[in-house]
């Protein structure tokens, strides 16, 4: 039986939990090969949607083929390790032939060289912060083996101090921004994603070397709505049990929505946040968009 509600230790001063810290030995010895496929992301930025879109990509849009396993079955979280071995990122990945689509919440620093050294792809997906710390808040209610995310103004604070788990937003969504040219990240926005998915689902197919029909993009835009993802059993995590995800607390797929934020931040949060925004992003001027133009 797992630990209910983990504890966290560090890693090059980056929180992580307890149990990622203990087996850090195998990410840093694990092996990449040139094939894989790393899908990258602080958490909550939209991983699960990339990750069905990469799949039905590689699948030429066959849902069944996509549906033949859930997500984190699919698509290993590299550093992920449980005393459940289904759950082991390497567990699983050391069972599949490349090329694997793998996921991962490292931030850029610490992963692991073998992907430098092979020229893994890299996409990595970013999503506006304000979005992002209300789905963690969520997600943190309702996961069961993370620490207790206690109330709302306290969590808020230490995502700015970049004390949660995964560590800071900032540095993390800096970091792969400023290697983007020097290696191959492809860096999508998941507003982006929201606003026009074909767009989205095009520039990753193109990244990948895969050429796709105007009638697979359109299947794969149907296929990977919020709606379509939240009743699809083999994306919506609802394989997972009960006793680690507590779907009373919320959904997994909770809103999947641009601009929610507007409804848990208080003004004054606001305020503080904007402050804070401005220092710990300052010299990285990356586009992010905390709502969507009316359509
Ligand atoms: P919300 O909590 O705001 O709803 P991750 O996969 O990185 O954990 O991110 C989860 C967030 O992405 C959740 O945000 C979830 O609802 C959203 N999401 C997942 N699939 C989506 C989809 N197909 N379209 C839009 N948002 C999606």
């Amino acid at each position: 039986m797992w630990a209910i509600r983990g504890t966290m230790k560090k890693v090059q001063g980056v929180p992580l939990l307890e149990p990622i810290v203990t087996h850090w030995k195998r990410v840093e010895t694990f092996r990449a090969f040139p094939e894989d496929v790393l899908i990258a992301t602080y958490p909550k930025a939209g991983t699960t949607w990339i990750q069905e879109i990469v799949d039905l990509i590689f699948n030429h849009g066959d849902a069944e083929k996509a549906r033949r396993a859930p997500l984190h079955i699919r698509m290993p979280f590299l550093e992920m390790t449980a005393p459940d071995p289904t759950f082991s990122g390497i567990t699983l990945l050391e069972k599949m032939q490349p090329p694997r689509i793998i996921k991962t919440h490292l931030p850029i620093q610490l992963i692991p060289n073998t992907f430098w050294e092979a020229g893994c792809k890299v996409i990595y997906v970013a999503r506006n912060p304000k979005d992002t710390v209300v789905s963690y808040f969520n997600f943190e209610r309702m996961n069961l083996i993370t620490p207790e995310p206690g109330p709302w103004p306290q969590y808020l604070d230490k995502f700015m101090k970049g004390q949660l788990g995964w560590g800071s937003w900032s540095d993390h969504v800096k970091g792969y921004w400023r290697e983007k040219e020097r290696k191959q990240i492809l860096y999508l926005f998941y507003e982006d994603m929201k606003e026009t998915p074909a767009k989205g689902i095009r520039q990753i197919a193109d990244f990948l070397g895969q050429q796709l029909s105007e009638d697979i993009v359109s299947n794969i835009v149907q296929m990977t709505t919020f709606a379509a993802m939240r009743e699809n059993p083999m994306a919506n995590y609802s394989t997972v049990p009960d006793t680690i995800f507590d779907r009373k607390a919320s959904d997994f797929l909770r809103k999947g929505e641009v601009g929610d934020w507007q409804n848990h931040f208080s003004p004054e949060e606001n305020a503080a946040f904007e402050e804070h925004y401005i220092k710990a992003m300052a010299g990285c001027n990356i586009p992010f968009r905390f709502s969507l133009p009316e359509q």
